[in-house]
């Protein structure tokens, strides 16, 4: 059977971002992964600021762009939806 691609999660680690809660959902995620064992399904990484610090904090699922995830649990279940597609 071939192998999934990996959802990448990229959550932007600008100081603006990273303040406002993705800091705390990088620590969501990494346990997120852990706990489930999705280390082979979720690529997690980091971009720089791309200047829309305003309506952050910015995350990126796969081919989305997501602003202003201020709930840490939120990423997690944009997550889950995102898994849930690839499997479908
Ligand atoms: S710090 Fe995230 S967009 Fe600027």
């Amino acid at each position: 059977m071939a192998e999934k691609e990996k959802l990448a999660v990229e959550l932007c680690m600008g100081s603006s971002c990273f303040a406002r809660g993705n800091s705390t959902a990088l620590g969501y995620v990494e346990s997120y992964i852990e706990e489930n064992g999705l280390a082979d399904r979720i690529e997690l990484g980091g971009h720089l600021c791309i200047g829309e610090c305003n309506n952050g904090p910015h995350i990126r699922i796969g081919d989305k762009e997501y602003s202003g995830i201020t709930d840490p649990d939120c990423v997690i279940d944009i997550i889950k939806k995102a898994l849930e597609e690839q499997d479908a």
